[in-house]
Order: structure tokens, then sequence, then C-alpha cells
């Protein structure tokens, strides 16, 4: 059964994007979160859409390079909600007036008139603002239907026919009391969207998916990286598989430090009993020692990756391998082509005579944490920052991953780690990157001349991974970053790496 969200939001900057996502999912309605422009459109031309929404974002419309959304939203003849900034962009290219003026910062007040928008809800309203423009024309065919109490300046606009509803206040927060009920307006009335997000069943249903296409008595393994993805994919799979499911894991010393045992207590956590731990240090030692190039360490890890878990699965007798692969990588693989960047390991495996199950490539990673969370798994899986398959292979940069190098990795990712969880900076990163760099440089230690590698710091804060922006540390944590860092012999100094994605990619290889 095609399960995929018929909400599609377009992210234009916000940092509510996120809550716009939850506040519909609670309402029973499934969304999908897009920043790229192109497979947005993409992604309307091949899925059945009910609903559009877009962001609010910090820019002003006339800002060189302000975000746009995809223009392919606009003639769809479906229902399209537009907040704070997106209220701005569509005002401005239907020919209204956007001005910086009227701005209004946390709580305020609007009047609101008869509107589908606010049906049930006319009169003085409690919002939360966040915004420096507004829109002091409206364009043609469109109607004020509330008013800030405080300025007057328009504080929603509509234009019933072609379906375009505009707000300036934040109706997804909760200092928007009613807004929840304004979004389902939006949804259910305006939009007639069904309820699609009903955590037990989702889950339920994807267990009966899964159930459906298997054989009596058919044996399944799952590669398990104790990750958010494998950690749901391997709770669904094991009340349908039961003692005929293996989490199997693969050590090729590319984990992080302490991970082996964190990733058995994850398995443990998923309530299957199977799990099979590989030490495969000598295998990789083997094809990594005489390559720097990065491409090549991902093509060998693929092959050697793929042989273990091959192996596993024979040795277990089992016909099915359950792949984690995610509704986002249907949009990769779709009509948007593009130029190969990176070839992510996880894609295009060839199994041989297994089956491949494909379990979640109905879930956006945001939804997968959802699922978690209703599963009962612990928060700190539901939470996890991902780490790519190929892991500290890809962070020892222009030497061989040898053991040795990936033992540099993992200490300095460690203690960068450790001083950002206690400094507390480390939940708002989306994935924290630490990576050896080849090249050494000279430093000076004691009263002797060292000449050892540099260490690379670099987070990035993303929705989707697609885009990103570099993490700018405060300068006290970079300043202990440094002084711990450079504690072992082999490190020089530390760089930070606070490009943002692109042109940078999150994994400097
Ligand atoms: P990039 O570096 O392309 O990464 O911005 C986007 C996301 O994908 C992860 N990544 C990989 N994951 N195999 C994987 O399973 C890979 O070869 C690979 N390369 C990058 C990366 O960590 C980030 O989360």
């Amino acid at each position: 059964m095609e399960f995929l969200p018929k909400v599609v939001i377009i992210d234009l900057g916000s940092q509510y994007t996120f809550v716009i996502e939850r506040t519909i999912r609670e309402l029973g309605v499934r969304s999908a979160i897009f920043n790229d422009r192109k497979k947005a459109a993409a992604w309307i031309k091949k899925y059945p859409c009910s609903a559009i929404v877009y962001s609010g974002g910090d820019r002003s419309v006339y800002d060189a390079g302000s975000p746009q959304p995809p223009i392919e939203t606009l003639d769809l003849g479906v229902p399209v909600l537009a907040i704070c900034y997106g209220m701005h962009w569509i005002a401005h290219h239907f020919g209204g007036k956007v001005e910086r003026k009227g701005s209004e910062y946390g709580k305020g007040g609007i009047v609101c008139e008869n509107s589908p928008l606010f049906d049930g809800m006319a009169g003085p309203l409690e919002v939360w603002n966040s915004h420096g423009d507004s829109v002091t024309r409206v364009p043609d065919g469109y109607r004020v239907t509330a008013r800030s109490a405080a300025t007057g300046i328009a504080a929603a606009i509509e234009n019933v026919e072609s379906k375009f509803f505009c707000v300036q206040f934040h109706p997804e927060v909760v200092d928007t009391p009613r807004g929840k009920e304004l979004l389902s307006n939006f949804l259910f009335k305006i939009a007639a969207c069904e309820k699609d997000w009903q955590t037990a069943s989702v889950i339920a249903e994807a267990r009966e998916d899964l159930r459906a296409s298997i054989k009596p008595g058919e044996r399944a393994i799952i590669g398990y990286s104790g990750g958010v993805d494998s950690s749901v994919g391997a709770a669904l799979a094991g009340s349908v598989f039961n003692e005929d499911l293996l989490l199997v894991t693969i050590d090729g010393g590319h984990l992080r430090e302490n991970e082996p045992d964190e990733i058995r207590q994850n398995a443990k956590a998923t309530g299957c009993a199977q799990h099979l731990m590989i030490d495969a240090r000598a295998e990789f030692d083997a094809v990594m020692s005489d390559t720097i190039d990065a491409e090549e360490k991902r093509k060998r890890f693929k092959k050697v990756y793929t042989a273990l878990l091959l192996k596993a699965a024979k040795d277990f007798g089992a016909s099915i391998i359950l792949q984690g692969t995610l509704a986002t990588d249907r949009i990769e693989s779709g009509a948007t082509g593009g130029a190969l960047i990176k070839s992510h390991h996880n894609v295009g495996l060839d199994f041989g005579d297994l089956r491949q199950v494909h379990q979640l490539d109905r879930f956006f990673k945001y939804e997968v944490r959802a699922l978690a969370r209703e599963l009962g798994l612990p928060e700190s899986i539901a939470e996890r920052q991902p780490f790519p398959g190929p892991g500290g292979f890809l962070r020892v940069n222009g030497v061989p991953a040898t053991q040795e190098y990936l033992e540099l990795w993992k200490w300095a990712q460690a203690r960068v780690d450790e001083i950002l969880i206690r400094r507390g900076l480390y939940a708002a990163i989306s994935q924290n990157v630490v990576s050896v760099c080849g090249t050494k440089t000279v430093g000076v230690k004691g009263d002797g001349r060292v000449y050892a590698h540099p260490i690379v710091v670099r987070g990035i804060e993303t929705i989707d991974f697609m885009t990103g922006k570099g993490v700018r540390l405060p300068t006290e944590a970079k300043e202990e970053i440094e002084a711990v860092v450079t504690a072992h012999p082999r490190v020089t100094c530390v760089y930070y790496n606070e490009t943002s994605k692109p042109p940078a990619t999150t994994e400097p290889e």
C-alpha cells in the first residue's frame, strides 16, 4: 500500500519547521518537509498532495538569495497555508507590498473576521509573532482577514478562489493558544485532508505489510548500527520474525569509542534476542591500509561489509535482508538526477539471492524518531545523531584508514563529543564530525618540535542533510577543545570547518 504524506511543508528557513510538522502530526496528519525546491517540485509531480504549507523564515523578501518556494506549488490548485515569511513571499510575488515596518516579536493580539481559516474563532485572538517586515498592500484578489491589535497591519490575508491562506503570526507554536484549531481548519475544512497518522496504527500497519511480504518460516537479518533507523526497523520486525530475526553489527574498528557496547545495549532495547557483533578489524585492515582515496575507501568498505553480511545471513539460514531505506532515498533516487557527489555505501547493495525488504521507505527521519518513541525505545536512540555506515573510515582523511589512525580519530571524536555534551551544545548539532587531517603540521610541545596531525572539528545543523548550516561554536568551547585535543602526542592543532552545505558536505570525504 502506498502510504506517503499528502501534506508538503516547504521550509523557507524557519526554526519552527519541525514544530509545524509535529503539530500537524499531532492532528493525525503526516507531512513531508522540503528545503530544496527542486526536490520538492519532483516530489509533488510524482506523488499526490492535498495541502501545502510554507514555513516562516528569518530573511526579508528583498534580501539577495532569499528562500523561494517552488513555483510549481502555485498552480497545483492545492490549498496553500503561508506562514510569516511565506505570507510576505506570496504578497510580494502576486504584486502586493511588503515593507520593513510594523515589526512584532513575542506575544501579541489580532482581531480576525469571518474566514474559513478562522472558522469558529472570529474575534480577538492571542498569537505569537516574530517578524520585521509586514504586508502593507494586499495583492489583487486578496482580502485582509485579520489585523494586528497593536498596529492595525494585516495579520492574515486570503484568496479563497485560488486557495491561498496567509498568516503573519505562527499558528504552530504553543504561544498561539488556538493555533492548532487554525491548522485543523486548514487541513480538514479547507484542504479536506484525511487523518493518516495514528502512531499505534502506523506501527501495526507497518508490521502487517511486513508480514504480508514474507513466507512462513522465512528468516531475516538486519544490519544493525544501533541508530534510530535500524533500531526502529529491528523493533518493528522483531515481533514479526521473533527468533527468526538476527541483528548483525560489523565492527571494523570504524565505530566510535565505546560504541560496540552501546550498540549491544540498544539491540537489547529493541526486544530482539539475537544479536551478532562481528569483529572484522583484520578484514578491513587488510583492504584499507594501502589507499588514501575516499571513494576507493567507500568501495572497499561496501565490498567487505556486503560480504560479511551475506555470510552472516547464510550462516543464519536467512533469505531476507531488512534494509533501512527511508522515504528521502526515494527523492534522492527520483526524478531529480544530479551529479554523483559521494557513493553512499547503503545504496545499490548487491545481496545476491537474498531478498531485500525496505520496511521504512515510506517514512521520514523525524517520523522514524516519533516511531522510536511510540515503540518505547529510549530517548538516547530516538534522538541519536546519524553516523555514516563507513564511520571512522571517512574521518581519517588523506592517509590510509589503518587501525592506528582509527584509534586516533576515535579518541579525538570522543573528547570533542564529551566537551560539547557537558556544555549543553551537542543536542542542537545535527551531526558532529571530528576527523583526522592527513597533512601533518609542525607543532611545539615542551621545548621540542612535533610533526603530527591536525584534528578537524565540524558540526552541521540541518533538517534533511541535503543542505545545512556549519556550526559556529562559542569561543570558550573552542578553547577547551583545543586544550584537550592537542594534549595528544600525535595532534598538533585543531581546525574548525564552519562551512555550510553546499558547498561543503557533512562528512569531509
Ligand atoms: P554528506 O556528507 O553527503 O552526508 O553531506 C549526508 C548524510 O549522509 C551520511 N553519509 C553516509 N552515510 N554511507 C552512509 O551510510 C556513506 O557513505 C555516507 N556518506 C555520508 C552523512 O554522515 C550525513 O548524515
